[in-house]
């Protein structure tokens, strides 16, 4: 069996054209090895040829616990293994909460609406406390078992030769014994645990959202209605937001300038005095809707078949862009352009806001408007499409 050592120095490494010879005294690089050589030798030793076949001189190699056992290495295990056991706790929680906690649309106010609202908070604590959990595990692991070493590489191109192919899983295998990985069950079994509950996590993300069906519950999904919808034949106002749930500030045609916008929200006379009503009013996601006055002269164009929505100069669309549900509120009155300022779709408002630019491929939903004997905007329907993203399957309108 030949021995090797790199030099380390600039004339070690495979000799090329133009390099030094190699000195009498030098082990020629790399070394030759026969196939009985590599037979012969024991997984140290090949670990370490590995390593002396990448030009690489290990100048230092201290096993931080040289007596196995103490007191100080069995503290360390338990923390690693700790950090594992909450990955995996983590990791199981995220995973039941994404199969069984309720996540079907609730508004606020309605029952379930608690649950709901704290779906995505649970999903997301549970997912990024488990990967830190994992992330914290690995690490210590590799501060508290890994040998202190120090080496040296010399750099080299070319692709690996038969030996070095044949090495590199030695030196990996010998990578994890030096670890002692093999004897500390309790670190493998939670670290096996935790890989695998997110294994397992991940795969049904990546399906479930296939499997889930928009759609359940028909024509009366919640996905498909906001708080315009007219329950029970009660008049279904405008109201802008003042800073103040209470205060209920109705909308008149005579409140808007030419070319502006105002951002506007239901109000039902039953909720007049209920607190919790008026304050769901304004935070419903899909209720804020944009209440735009087109400049006088300005020839509105509906979309087929959904002609009379607008009230004059006056058109509503939702706030909700359609792409991936930032507000779309900026609007350009020259150019009648709505503009999303996440990715900068853009919405032609006096054309049913069918978009013209960026990535939403459908118009923002129109509600249809009119304005009652008393002189106040009111809503005459929910939206004429759903709100918001998704909904990807739907043509344009
Ligand atoms: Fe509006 Fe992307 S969310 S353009």
């Amino acid at each position: 069996m030949s021995t090797t050592r790199s030099d380390g120095g600039p004339g070690a490494g495979r000799h090329g054209d133009g390099a030094r010879p190699p000195h009498p005294t030098e082990t020629p690089h790399p070394p030759q090895v026969t196939e009985a050589d590599l037979d012969a030798m024991s997984q140290e030793q090949l670990a370490r040829l590995a390593a002396n076949l990448d030009d690489v001189e290990v100048v230092h190699n201290a096993n931080p616990w040289p007596i196995a056992g103490t007191r100080a290495e069995k503290r360390a295990e338990r923390a690693v293994t700790m950090w594992f056991l909450i990955a995996a706790l983590c990791g199981l929680a995220f995973l039941l909460a994404f199969l069984f906690w309720s996540h079907e649309y609730r508004a606020p106010g309605d029952p379930g609406y608690v649950m709901y609202a704290l779906y995505t908070p649970v999903i997301g604590i549970t997912l990024g406390v488990g990967i830190l959990a994992l992330g914290v595990a690995v690490i210590q692991y590799v501060k508290k078992f890994f040998p202190d070493e120090v080496s040296i590489q010399q750099r080299h191109d070319g692709p690996s030769d038969e030996v070095a192919r044949r090495t590199v899983i030695a030196q990996l295998t010998q990578a994890g014994k030096d670890t002692g990985i093999g004897r500390r069950g309790m670190i493998l079994g939670t670290a096996g645990l935790a890989t695998g509950v997110f294994a397992i996590g991940l795969g049904i993300a990546a399906v479930a959202p296939l499997v889930r069906n928009p759609w359940k519950g028909g024509p009366d999904a919640a996905l498909w209605h906001t708080g315009w919808r007219p329950v029970n034949g009660e008049t279904v106002y405008m109201r802008y937001d003042t800073g103040d749930p209470t205060e209920i500030a109705l909308v008149r045609p005579e409140d808007q300038e030419p070319g502006s916008v105002m951002t506007v929200f239901p109000f039902r006379e039953s909720e007049r005095g209920n607190e919790s009503a008026l304050l769901n009013g304004v935070r419903r996601a899909d209720n804020p809707t944009m209440l735009i006055r087109l400049r006088p002269g300005t020839v509105f164009v509906p979309a087929p078949g959904h002609e009379g929505l607008n009230y004059g100069d006056y058109v509503a669309y939702s706030k909700v862009c359609t792409h991936l549900g930032c507000p779309a509120s900026l609007f350009e009155s020259q150019t009648n352009r709505i503009l999303c300022p996440c990715h900068q779709s853009q919405f032609v408002a006096s054309e049913h806001a069918r978009p013209v630019f960026g990535p939403a491929a459908r118009p923002l939903p129109q509600l249809p408007i009119t304005v009652n004997d008393e002189g106040y905007f009111v809503a005459t329907g929910d939206f004429d499409g759903p709100v918001g993203p998704a909904f990807w399957e739907m043509g344009k309108i």
